[in-house]
């Protein structure tokens, strides 16, 4: 939102780190700036509200504002050093703080204690009737009664992996390779995974029947959209497909459409389409798409399921900060979702085709293979066989170039070393080109062994 606040406070941080303004000086009076931006005083106070929280000046009571000694604040250091296709977070150009601030402050007006008591388990029922006209328009028919809202979709997963399922099966299926996070899920809660293999063609359906039919699967995970980490979606008549097979053979499909809101096609629906009523479980998340800090996912989930899951959910965290629920459920009724879905649809869906054209110029006349999804957040780089994923994060790294190695993202009898991840979310549009080139590079270089390796640390990403 480009409101007068946002104007004066932004030419004021412009004197800021410019020095016209310098550490330690009072910045003018808030008659003055009023009769200059002919603006109201409670304008100007919130400008320094604001600037204040963000430690560009501090307040001595009864004196006035200043400007503080440390006039860069952290988040204004550049990082056009850095060519990150590691982060996954959302592009943070494109996160709507200013909006959502504007929805937090209403819903606390609004909702008031409501907001700060104990509330409902399943979540504020005010967002599950909104969410459940959210997912009509995708296609995804519920109601209120099925919806959980919880603290992210990773929550949804996590209490998933290890409860009874009333086909009484065991056992759970899992792409590969596949988001890191249920493989980790898995394994610590001890449960028995399958893999079947997914390339950019997809999987194989007879293999599927065949693990369906002899391996007591409790359910099927998959992410049907810019799957984490190919890339890959399956078409309309797959994901028909894999719900026949479901139902023949009494497994339950856990769909986690994490990415569903960025895609271009508009004819693509989400396996829950093909079976609403109880056989798919369906997911979505709300921190790629808007703000990972807000911690929101939401499950739709079969009527037997309920009881036994919500005595999981209210053993984990009792229920989601409602915060966030108050706040979301005026984002999305006042209509700020779509106009925000619209723009980052287009923002990552040119970003991707900025990074498949540098692809196109130099990895393919060296016949390195790359995924090539439309849009979404993720694509692989499949290695030669000399080249391992772990040697080429590291030797990148020498020049601040960062991508995730995908080995933590199968099953152990799976298990690649030559496949990495590139996330294009937080990477900026004017480096993709020398980051792609980069890339190609040190596969050459590692390919012919002509190059030394020195570690720096690096952070776990999902
Ligand atoms: C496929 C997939 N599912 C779930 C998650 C977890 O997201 P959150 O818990 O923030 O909703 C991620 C995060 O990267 C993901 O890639």
């Amino acid at each position: 939102m480009d409101t007068k606040y946002s104007q004066i406070m932004n030419e004021i941080k412009e004197e800021i780190t410019n020095g016209t303004l310098r550490a330690g000086t009072k910045i003018p009076s808030i008659r003055y700036l009023s009769e200059k931006y002919a603006c109201s005083k409670n304008t100007i106070i919130k400008a320094y509200n604001e600037l204040e929280k963000q430690h560009y000046i501090y307040s001595i009571p009864k004196s006035g504002f200043f400007v503080v000694n440390d006039v860069t604040p952290s988040q204004d250091i550049p990082t056009t050093q850095r060519v990150d296709f590691h982060s996954a977070g959302p592009d943070k150009e494109a996160m709507p703080y200013e909006d959502f601030q504007h929805c937090v402050n209403q819903a606390i007006d609004l909702y008031k204690g409501e907001l700060f008591s104990y509330s409902h388990q399943q979540g504020f029922l005010s967002l599950r009737k909104q969410l459940v006209k959210h997912l009509q328009d995708r296609q995804v028919f519920t109601t209120p009664e099925r919806l959980f809202v919880l603290s992210g979709s990773q929550q949804a997963i996590h209490l998933l992996v290890p409860l009874p399922f009333p086909n009484g099966k065991s056992n759970i299926l899992i792409e590969q390779p596949t988001y890191f996070g249920i493989v980790e899920s898995i394994r610590l809660h001890n449960v028995k995974a399958f893999g079947i293999e997914l390339t950019m063609k997809g999987i194989n359906l007879e293999r599927l029947e065949y693990i369906f039919r002899h391996n007591d699967i409790k359910f099927f995970y998959v992410v049907p959209r810019f799957q984490n980490p190919l890339g890959h979606s399956y078409s309309n008549e797959e994901k028909r497909k894999i719900v026949e097979l479901a139902i023949k053979y009494d497994v339950y499909i856990v769909e986690d459409d994490i990415l569903g809101d960025l895609d271009t096609n508009f004819k693509s629906d989400p396996i829950f389409t093909y079976e609403p009523t109880g056989r798919v479980i369906y997911i979505k998340s709300f921190s790629k798409i808007m703000l990972p800090g807000l911690r929101i996912g939401v499950t739709v989930l079969p009527e037997l399921l309920i009881n036994n899951f919500l005595r999981h959910k209210f053993s984990s965290d009792l229920f989601s900060a409602t915060i966030s629920q108050g706040a979301l459920e005026l984002y999305l009724k006042n209509g700020m979702f779509n106009g925000h879905i619209e723009r980052i649809r287009k923002l990552y869906s040119t970003k991707m085709e900025k990074v498949q054209l540098a692809c196109e110029l130099y990895l393919s006349p060296q016949s390195y293979n790359y995924t090539k999804p439309d849009t979404g957040f993720y694509l692989c780089i499949y290695l030669p066989k000399e080249v391992q994923a772990n040697r080429l994060v590291v030797a990148l790294q020498q020049e601040n170039v960062f991508v995730d190695d995908a080995t933590r993202m199968y099953l152990p009898e799976f298990q690649k070393e030559n496949l990495i991840r590139l996330c294009i979310s937080q990477v900026d549009e004017a480096q993709i080109v020398f980051g792609i080139k980069t890339i190609a590079k040190y596969i050459n270089l590692l390919k012919n062994q002509e190059v030394r390796l020195v570690e720096k640390p690096n952070h776990l990403f999902l």
